[in-house]
């Protein structure tokens, strides 16, 4: 069977993705004579402005450079060396940030086995017993990405449930919200409904996966958790010089819902690969996508022929699990090639 044209569209990652339109037009027009660095500008207070509304709370906002150099900013405004983090094993500041959440933080990050990608009270639950012993390392936050690595999503109970176990025990509770635009989409409700209500305290709102070129924001729900944030967002070099290209961004991204829009878009072509992709012979879809991440089994052996055809990252090689992501630029016609091209590689024998 002659195999289709590579898809436009990369599968292999979100941010494989370039930029809206909309984003790029809008760092043009922040290209318009001097404004004060670090800041101090029209624009960073314009998208602060913007957050605060959409949240609707008087939320503190800090603009960093990067989905790590977030998290990093985040925990390190909760955290003393001597308390930790409790996480999943499969969260991206255990497993992808190189350390750099406990380099900056100096604090330990203890990951627990997870349930769907998900951290539970029940994993939790026995490191309180560490509070108040000095050989033990202090549990303070918890940490969680909505969407999750495991492409799944928490419910605004889950995390309530979750704030409030924290609460409770003195701790805080952390989102990473490199993916929150696919989940709120997702969700079917807003930001207030799945973060604010539930009582989280300080989220990385990404950008860059839904639309921007780079740029992220930590989002302090609770105000006076923000009183350090710029002296160690600065430490930790993840103060943009030219932060109002950042706040365009994010500007451009909020205005007339771009940012849910990018991100049901990518949700909605996750769910027609999903749908494609079980009808071929030989792949399995264990779990519908809940926004923009399809986890597939595949016949092994053919990994390294579908990956030559168009690249994407295996993901669980004992379980001969692969991920395959949309965006923002995703477009049915490049998932219905890339359906079309796994089925064709997927008939030859292999041999
Ligand atoms: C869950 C999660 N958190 C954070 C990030 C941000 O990482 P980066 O530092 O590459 O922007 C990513 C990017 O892949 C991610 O998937």
């Amino acid at each position: 069977m002659a195999l289709p044209p590579t898809p436009a569209a990369s599968f292999a990652s979100d941010n494989a993705a370039g930029a809206s339109p909309e984003v790029m037009d809008a760092l043009v027009a922040a290209n318009s004579g001097p404004a004060l660095a670090y800041g101090a500008d029209a624009w960073t207070a314009a998208a602060t402005e913007e957050l605060r509304e959409l949240f609707g709370a008087p939320v503190e906002v800090v603009f960093c450079w990067g989905g790590t150099g977030a998290n990093v900013v985040g925990l390190a405004t909760l955290l003393t060396p001597w308390q930790s983090v409790i996480t999943v094993d499969t969260a991206h500041i255990v497993v992808d940030e190189c350390g750099a959440p406990a380099r900056f933080t100096g604090s330990s990050i203890t990951p627990v086995p997870q349930v769907d990608g998900k951290l539970t009270i029940e994993a939790v639950h026995p490191f309180v017993d560490w509070l108040g012993t000095e050989h033990h390392p202090q549990p303070k936050v918890l940490s969680v990405s909505q969407v999750t690595e495991m492409g799944t999503l928490y419910s605004a109970a889950e995390l309530a449930a979750l704030a409030s176990f924290a609460h409770e025990h003195d701790m805080y509770l952390h989102v990473d919200g490199a993916r929150i635009a696919n989940a709120v989409a997702a969700s079917g409700t807003g930001i207030r409904e799945l973060i604010v209500e539930p009582g989280v305290d300080v989220l990385t709102f990404g950008l860059t996966k839904n639309g921007a070129i780079y740029g992220e924001a930590v989002v302090y729900l609770r105000p006076e958790l923000a009183a350090d944030a710029r002296f160690i967002r600065k430490q930790a070099g993840q103060l943009p010089s030219k932060t109002r290209f950042v706040a365009a961004q994010a500007s451009a991204l909020l205005a007339d819902d771009l940012w849910l829009r990018n991100a049901r878009h990518a949700n909605d072509m996750a769910a027609l690969l999903a749908e494609l992709v079980a009808e071929i012979p030989g792949v399995e879809v264990p779990v519908a996508p809940a926004a923009n991440a399809v986890f597939a089994r595949i016949p092994w052996d053919r990994l390294a022929d579908l990956q030559a055809w168009s690249f994407f990252w295996e993901w669980d090689p004992q379980e001969h699990l692969v991920r395959w992501m949309t965006s923002f630029t995703t477009t049915e016609d490049d998932v219905r090639t890339f359906a079309g091209g796994v089925r064709a590689i997927l008939a030859e024998d292999g041999a």
